[in-house]
């Protein structure tokens, strides 16, 4: 169940390699927290954690795409704003009612998302930055 990075999802800087493989590793706490069905608290510290993980890290890629004026810069920032709408969402309906959201909405709307995200988008973003950092 847990999510892994491998090498085939580098995007060839190091410094947003490193970012993905923390983000990796927090959503694996994440998910072995609600596995073990650890209480409420327990399970909103390590999500507060991620989000804050993830809007550092988007911060990251949108600083680069900015300082090297790079053309799809304005639709790959607003696919990171579409996850932390989402994210923040279903951090709310998980303090609502932890019941109602299992591992398996984890696995579709946060580890699908990144893996896709990673494999497709920032790959792109990594292939035009080589070179120029
Ligand atoms: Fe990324
Ligand atoms: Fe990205």
């Amino acid at each position: 169940m847990a999510i892994k990075w491998s090498q085939d999802l580098s995007v060839g800087v190091n410094e947003i390699d490193s970012q993905h493989k923390e983000l990796f590793e927090t959503v694996n706490n994440l998910i072995e927290a609600m596995a073990k069905a650890k209480g409420k608290e327990e399970i909103g510290k390590v999500i507060s954690f991620l989000e804050k993980y993830v809007v550092t890290h988007f911060g990251t890629e949108e600083r680069y795409m900015a300082k090297f004026n790079y053309p799809d810069y304005a639709s790959h920032k607003e696919m990171h704003s579409q996850f932390v709408k989402d994210f923040i969402s279903l951090k709310k309906e998980l303090e609502a009612g932890a019941s109602t959201i299992s591992i398996i909405h984890i696995q579709r709307r946060v580890v699908d998302w990144l893996i896709n995200h990673i494999g497709k988008v920032d790959k792109v973003l990594g292939g035009f930055l080589q070179g120029k950092i």
